[in-house]
């Protein structure tokens, strides 16, 4: 269907699922036991209120943003996300071509399906991107993709996501990894940065795509340990992912100007089950360490569904929000387009709501502008 009848993410993923394999699906769809951190993620943002100012100029809205100095034309980016052309051909290139088109910020991941080369070739000047890094038990193979990363100008920081040290229980993933031949995916797509080693090909050999990912990632990283030999690698700035308690958010903020930011999330939950919602984490931080948010940058992301989602955590005081599976299932949708939409619709939805609340620009959200009554009783 043309991307222009779709009018919300709902719908996008409706279509989207039609069009991609049983196997994709799964690995795109699942989430960890129950899947309870996956829909609470969503949930958590229907029990926040909004709290529209009435009788203010609302003629003019825009959602400039700046991420770690970058200028951004939205504060909505794209998580990383592995295995892109499991969705559409054009994986994670289409999306960087989206992500262009609407000035958004787009995170690699450590497993895409497209070299990083490939994926910032037709960068724009201004274009922003972070590389997301799974550190291998291999060291030397992470440190030859640092190595290729501090080459392109396009990378302006280093994603290193913790909350993954080993794969969650992703039962529908695994179900397929059982199903094999059955469940076909597009053929010749992999991760372009593993090698046969460890990796033989996610979408082909037995086990679930996610489980196979996982092969050669290091569980055994740590806060100075492995901070200290990422400084011996690159000089960019480092946000690390999946942060879900205020005690990590601090010990975070101690280790600027290193790492410059960080991102609450559980990974849409796909990795434990039953963890905290960034809505929640974001909460804690502010009731026991509030001078994070003076230190570092603070992003979030997972369930994000609605534009108002994306406000009400800016509100709470994250900078920017990112979406993983919208993105994923937008380019399943409709490749370049389809990405485009969705980036479309959160956009327009996000303006509709900062009218509606009296705001014209994203810096004078706050926590006025919402009631977290029912959320802090969770
Ligand atoms: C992910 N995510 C992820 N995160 C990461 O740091 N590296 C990765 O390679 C991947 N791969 C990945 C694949 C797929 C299919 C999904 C759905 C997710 C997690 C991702 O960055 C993000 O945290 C969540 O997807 C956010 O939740 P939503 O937006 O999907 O609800």
């Amino acid at each position: 269907p043309p991307m222009e009848n779709v009018l919300n993410l709902d719908e996008m993923e409706e279509i989207a699922t039609k069009q991609v394999s049983k196997k994709a699906w799964a690995y795109y769809h699942s989430a960890s036991d129950d899947m309870f951190s996956k829909s609470f993620n969503n949930a958590v943002y229907r029990s926040i209120l909004l709290r529209p100012r009435v009788f203010v100029d609302c003629t003019k809205c825009d959602l400039d943003t700046t991420v770690l100095g970058h200028k951004l034309n939205t504060p909505i980016y794209v998580s990383p996300a592995a295995m892109a052309r499991l969705g559409h051909p054009s994986g994670e290139a289409g999306i960087a071509e989206a992500c262009r088109n609407f000035g958004a910020m787009q995170i690699i991941s450590n497993n895409a399906s497209m070299t990083p080369e490939q994926i910032v070739q037709d960068a724009s000047p201004d274009q922003v991107f972070g590389w997301q890094l799974y550190v291998q038990i291999d060291r030397k193979k992470s440190e030859a993709m640092l190595a290729r990363i501090n080459k392109l100008k396009a990378i302006k920081f280093i994603v290193l996501t913790l909350d993954a040290p080993i794969p969650g229980k992703r039962e529908a993933d695994e179900r397929t990894g059982m199903t094999g031949r059955t469940a076909a995916v597009p053929s010749g797509v992999k991760a372009a940065e593993r090698s046969a080693d460890d990796t033989p090909n996610p979408t082909e050999g037995s086990g679930g795509v996610g489980q196979q990912l996982f092969a050669g990632t290091d569980p055994s990283l740590t806060w100075t340990k492995t901070l200290a030999w990422l400084a011996t690698q690159t000089d960019l700035p480092i946000i690390l992912k999946g942060l879900q308690t205020h005690e990590d958010a601090y010990l975070a903020s101690l280790h600027a100007p290193q790492v410059r930011g960080i991102i609450l999330s559980n990974h849409g939950g796909r990795a434990m089950d039953t963890a905290p919602p960034a809505v929640h984490t974001l909460l804690e931080i502010r009731k026991y360490c509030p001078e994070v948010f003076d230190k570092i940058e603070v992003h979030v992301d997972g369930g994000i569904r609605r534009g108002t989602d994306a406000v009400k955590a800016l509100c709470l005081g994250a900078t920017s929000v990112g979406l993983g599976r919208a993105a994923l299932w937008g380019l399943a949708a409709g490749g370049v387009e389809g990405v485009s939409r969705t980036l479309q619709i959160l956009n327009d939805e996000m303006k509709t709501c900062m009218r509606l609340l009296g705001v014209e620009r994203v810096d004078q959200l706050g926590l006025q502008h919402i009631n977290t009554r029912a959320a802090e009783q969770q």
